[in-house]
């Protein structure tokens, strides 16, 4: 692929590795292209990092065609930098933008695109236990209307981020409101897309739970407020009597990747993994009968983050007296054991940035 590059004179200084939290610094670089559906992708760049300029009748302002991803790039202690499964972004970005009636960007073309500016940024994949470099590829409808249409025109952008934790609480556990009042989605919904309007629909539920002292929302399904769907920024997993529980990739819930990963994991290691719709009500009575042992949330931004309290209803249940339970903590070691090259990598799940 043929990219351009505009250099920067002076590079910014890098941020303490030890306070980076998580979305704040921004390398000198980004990668973008434009879509034009006469010309196919094209104009694939790697500029510095700043605005971008649009028209205020671009599309995406008014009818929020956006998509993006989130992916990490990891410095191994031998110096290699590694990506963690990319093709799964690039294949859930694709279905993402199916069903928001935007362009594709082919898979090759997605992980091509990662792999360049991580490895102009290399410099950036911070140094520090636990820290890594957040990868943001993110799409928008470019197209100057104001009609309701599918946009003719698009910008794909990759910006890249160093991080710490996402949670403040680091890699302790999160105490979360199970929401039972608003919903984030409904089948035949964009439930299953990583777009930009499913985040916004949400902040008023992550306000309301903040302002009571929660983390987090879980949310239940949009129908009969019922069954477990997944946290705001996290899918959800249960142990319940040594059986596992997640909600089902079916319309409502993101096809995480690290839920994937980490489904894989348990599996071998011989639990059984009910990937069906389950109640709210069989998790807080399974916790009042003490068989409620672990919980935790898994995503690229808060990787495995145990769960130590769940509210419902005015209801409060202590989930493994506030502890990261055995299983969590064996995931989160094996999970990160892979992504940063100190376990062997038996799934073929890490990819090289050279
Ligand atoms: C991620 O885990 O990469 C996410 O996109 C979640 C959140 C930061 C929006």
């Amino acid at each position: 692929m043929k990219v351009t590059f505009e250099k920067l004179e002076i590079l910014k200084e890098k941020p303490d590795e030890k306070n980076l939290g998580f979305g704040k610094y921004f390398t000198d670089y980004m990668f973008v292209m434009d879509y034009t559906e006469d010309k196919g992708w094209h104009n694939k760049k790697i500029i510095p990092f700043g605005p971008i300029s649009l028209n205020p009748a671009t599309m995406v302002l008014h009818y929020a065609q956006e998509t993006f991803e989130g992916l990490k790039a990891y410095r191994t202690e031998d110096g290699r930098i590694l990506l963690f499964r990319p093709e799964m972004n690039a294949r859930r970005m694709i279905k993402s933008n199916e069903r928001l009636c935007m362009a594709a960007v082919p898979e090759e073309l997605f992980v091509d695109a990662v792999k360049r500016i991580v490895a102009c940024e290399k410099d950036w994949v911070p140094h520090l236990e636990g820290t890594s470099l957040y990868i943001r590829p993110f799409m928008f409808a470019t197209e100057v209307a104001v009609g309701v249409h599918p946009a003719k025109s698009y910008k794909f952008v990759v910006i890249l981020s160093p991080v710490g934790n996402y949670y403040p609480e680091g890699v302790n556990p999160v105490k979360i409101y199970v929401e039972d009042e608003y919903v984030r989605a409904t089948k035949g919904g964009t439930g299953f897309t990583k777009c930009g309007g499913n985040y916004a629909a949400s902040i008023i539920a992550q306000e309301k739970a903040q302002k009571l002292g929660y983390t987090q929302v879980l949310w239940l399904d949009g129908v009969e407020r019922k069954y477990v769907e997944e946290v705001g920024t996290m899918n959800a997993m249960f142990i319940v009597d040594n059986e596992i529980y997640t909600a089902p990739i079916d319309g409502t819930v993101l096809p995480g990747i690290t839920r994937d990963s980490c489904i894989e994991l348990l599996k071998s290691w011989g639990y059984k993994v009910h990937e069906e719709h389950f109640t709210i009500d069989f998790l807080m009575e399974a916790a009042r009968e003490g068989r409620l042992q672990e919980a935790f949330g898994t995503g690229t931004a808060a990787v495995i983050s145990p769960i130590g309290e769940l509210f419902y209803k005015g209801e409060k249940q202590v989930i493994n007296n506030f502890k990261t339970g055995s299983v969590t903590q064996k995931l989160y070691d094996t999970l990160t054991g892979i992504q940063y090259g100190k376990l062997e990598d038996k799934y073929g799940w890490t990819v090289e940035v050279v």
